[in-house]
């Protein structure tokens, strides 16, 4: 059966370009992104590549591992690596799974036999603390994905998992937050210090509570 958000995701053992990994022990007490594309030496997934090496920082900044995976071997990854560097003007340094037994792909169910036949289409799952599956994202292997936006879900993801707020849409860092419905209105005040707006009775905002 596929996965689904709040099952725990697989644990794995993996050979990587930096080794071999217990996913679980990799992932440590933060988060973790893994991401897959078709395959090695190919035109969009060396954009990608690139971009994830570019925002690793930010990833870093909030505390979140990035792993990509695709069914190619260890020695393709890392002259590949060297292609990414060069072309994207960057410096690709987490981890590629080389999946060439196809193991972890199956266990994540990033083979769509349908649309691409034996190769990984472009699957993201956002892993918290937790190991448990946050966000799931599936694109096809002709489109890129954008990874600002990944970065902006993980920040409503961090800030959701911590504060009773939801994020509406095209939310982005900074802008309010909703009060989610199971707080009471009479509790608004004490928990949102910052204030907040009652523009319905099940729509009430407040300024974003993890800033200063
Ligand atoms: C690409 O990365 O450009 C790509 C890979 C597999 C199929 C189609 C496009």
């Amino acid at each position: 059966m596929s996965l689904r958000l709040g099952d725990e995701a697989p644990n794995f053992t993996a050979q990587t370009t930096e080794g071999e990994i217990n996913f679980h022990d990799w992932i440590g007490e933060g988060w973790a992104i893994l991401f897959s594309h078709p395959k090695d030496y190919t035109p969009v997934c060396t954009t990608e590549l690139g971009a994830v090496a570019k925002l690793k920082p930010e990833f870093e900044k909030r505390n979140v591992k990035v792993i990509a995976l695709s069914v190619d071997s260890v020695d393709d990854h890392k002259g590949w690596i060297g292609d990414i560097n060069e072309t994207q003007g960057c410096n690709v340094s987490y981890p590629i799974i080389a999946d060439s037994e196809r193991k972890v792909a199956e266990l994540y169910n990033m083979i769509h036999p349908n649309a691409l036949e034996n190769l990984t289409i472009r699957s993201v799952y956002v892993i918290g603390p937790d190991k448990k599956i946050k966000l799931i994202i599936t694109y096809p292997a002709a489109t890129g994905r954008n990874f600002d936006e990944i970065l902006r879900v993980v920040d409503s993801l961090q800030l959701t998992a911590n504060y009773s707020v939801a994020t509406p849409v095209n939310w982005r860092n900074g802008d309010d937050c909703i009060i989610v419905p199971a707080v009471k209105d009479e509790e608004i005040e004490v928990k949102f210090p910052k204030g907040h707006k009652i523009i319905k009775p099940y729509l009430r905002t407040t300024p974003q509570p993890n800033l200063n």
